[in-house]
Order: structure tokens, then C-alpha cells, then sequence
């Protein structure tokens, strides 16, 4: 029987492409550059499978074709707002990801951004290794107190779950939530959580805000300059999520001009693109999209597109069907 054509739009876990070479008939893309438009095209005539990856971006043009041979897009993450999801299934395109396996280390990477924001973690290092450090003193670089503090959670899926397992049970935060569906009452009392009915209810209260929730148009700038307006004035922003849920330019200003205290970021709207007024402000901490990038959870991922793929080919119900 011949193997499904499958591509890897960048380079995997070397066990995870071994694994595949295996069950499929594999093209990895040893160059690791990511493909454009005329690629994505061409590979729909040609795999019967396309993985794709966040870097990728899927927008109309990409699926502006009358037929293709690419019956699957195997997402190797949990977020898709980078595939035009309607336009895939216009196509009869079927889209899986891979939620679970990744919620734990993004929700470490969201403590960490937490922390390093409250304590002035990335200030300190930049101070010490430029020579800059003259001392213990007791009014050296003070930062904002995390333990016990008030953390709102805005997207409660099971990586904002995971920030409040860390937050609550590590640092004895008070936790509240904003989802867009209600909360079962059981999920809330193991965090001692709150749910609030509206991200505006929640900013005003908070000492720190997460943000879990999906990207996409229908969350664009969800954080803009009036909501950020709404913010303590010691209070910190995180996002691990996706870049376009936060406006960059209005999150530079309330930074410039102390409207908050500051802010932890893993993503950004046009990624690697980082707006220079952001460069910029010290009271920002910066990492590179690593929310999921630990060796065990970079695997699971692409065993779990492995696991979709091999049920879409066996004809069963996919385990993360998303279209
Ligand atoms: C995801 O899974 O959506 C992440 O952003 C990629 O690590």
C-alpha cells in the first residue's frame, strides 16, 4: 500500500521525523526556512498532508485554488489563528492540533515572564553584566511583591488552568477569571477562583493580568490603550499566548508613561518584527515565542500530529480535530 505524502513545513524533533519517515512518505524541510505563499500552493497539489507550524501564515490567498490534494493541515501547536480556518474547510481541508501536551511548560513560561516582570529579573542582569552593579543598598531596584497578590486570568482553557495551579498553589494568589463560557463551579473552588463577567470588570482589580485566550480577528487588540487604561498603576501585563491580542503600540506608551508597572511578553503581533518603542522600555520583559520549547513537550507535540494524521489516514475520529 502506498504511504501518505506528508510535509513538514520546518524542521522537528529529530525523533519525531524519524517516527514519521516511518509510517509516511515523509518530506521534512531540512532547511528549516519557512515556505511562502507559491509554496504553500504548490505543496497543496503535491502532499496529501501539509504540517504547518505558527511561523506559517495561511492567509486566503494561500488556499485561492479550485482543488488540491492536501486533504489534511496537521498544525504542530494548539493555536491556529495563522490558518484561514474557513477557507481551509471551504477547501474540504480537514485541521487538527495539539492542545494538552504543551499547557503545562507554557504555563512555567508564563510564571516565569510573571515574575522576572515583578522582580526586574531582566533590569538586574543588564545592570550587573554591564558593570553597572555598585552594591547591596536598600533601595536597590525594588520590585512588586507576587505572593499573595491578585492575578486575573483572561481565557480559562487548560493553560490558564495551569497558571492558576502555579499561581495559586505556589505564590497563594488570588485568582479571578474572565471566559467566554462560564466556568464549571468545580474548576473554580480548586483555585479558589473568582470568574468576573467582563475583561473590564477584571483589569481595575488585578496586580497581575494573563492573558490564555485564543488569538485571532475576533480577539485583535483585546488589550487596546482604553483597556490598558484600565490597569492599576502597579500592575503587570503577561502574554503567552498570541501577539495580536495585545495593542503593541498602546502597550508601548502605558509602559513610557508608567500607566502600568510593566509587562512580560512571549509573542508578538508580527513576529519576529518587535516594535522599536518596545526594544526600548526596561520595564518590559521580552523572550522569544518559547512558550512550549522544552525537549519532552516539543516531541509531544509532534507525536501528537503523528497520533491525527494516522487516524485521519485510517479513517477513525481524530483525537484533535479542529475543522
Ligand atoms: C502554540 O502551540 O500555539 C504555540 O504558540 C507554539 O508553541
Amino acid at each position: 500500500m502506498t504511504k501518505p505524502k506528508v510535509l513538514l513545513t520546518r524542521r522537528w524533533p529529530d525523533a519525531v521525523e524519524r517516527a514519521m519517515a516511518e509510517r509516511f512518505d515523509l518530506t521534512p524541510n531540512a532547511s528549516d526556512r519557512p515556505l511562502g505563499v507559491s509554496d504553500f500552493r504548490d505543496a497543496f497539489a503535491r502532499f496529501d498532508a501539509v504540517c504547518p507550524t505558527v511561523s506559517d501564515k495561511l492567509g486566503p490567498e494561500v488556499f485561492d485554488l479550485a482543488d488540491t490534494r492536501t486533504r489534511i493541515l496537521g498544525n504542530y501547536g494548539v493555536g491556529v489563528s495563522h490558518i484561514d480556518l474557513d477557507r481551509a474547510r471551504a477547501l474540504r481541508m480537514t485541521v487538527s492540533n495539539t492542545p494538552d501536551v504543551l499547557s503545562e511548560c507554557t504555563a512555567d513560561l508564563a510564571m516565569t515572564l510573571l515574575l522576572m516582570a515583578a522582580r526586574r529579573v531582566g533590569e538586574g542582569e543588564r545592570q550587573l553584566r554591564a558593570g553597572g552593579w555598585k552594591g547591596w543598598h536598600p533601595t536597590h531596584m525594588i520590585g512588586t511583591k507576587v505572593s499573595g497578590a491578585t492575578l486575573g486570568i483572561i481565557g480559562f482553557g487548560r493553560i490558564g488552568q495551569a497558571m492558576a495551579q502555579r499561581a495559586h498553589f505556589g505564590f497563594g494568589m488570588k485568582i479571578l477569571v474572565q471566559n467566554r463560557s462560564p466556568v464549571a463551579p468545580e474548576v473554580l473552588v480548586r483555585y479558589k477562583a473568582e470568574q468576573v463577567a467582563s475583561v473590564d470588570e477584571l483589569l481595575p482589580q488585578c496586580d497581575f493580568v494573563s492573558l490564555h485566550c485564543p488569538g485571532g480577528r475576533a480577539n485583535a487588540r483585546l488589550i487596546d490603550g482604553r483597556r490598558l487604561d484600565l490597569m492599576r498603576p502597579g500592575a503587570f501585563l503577561i502574554n503567552t499566548a498570541r501577539g495580536e491580542l495585545i495593542d503593541e503600540q498602546a502597550l508601548a506608551q502605558a509602559l513610557w508613561f508608567g500607566t502600568i508597572a510593566g509587562a512580560g511578553l512571549d509573542v508578538y503581533e508580527r513576529e519576529p518584527a518587535i516594535p522599536g518603542e518596545l526594544l526600548g522600555a526596561d520595564n518590559l520583559v521580552m523572550l522569544p515565542h518559547l512558550g512550549s520549547a522544552t525537549d519532552r513537550t516539543r516531541e509531544a507535540m509532534g507525536f501528537k500530529v503523528m497520533e491525527n494524521l494516522t487516524a485521519f489516514f485510517d479513517g477513525k475520529a481524530l483525537p484533535d480535530r479542529v475543522v
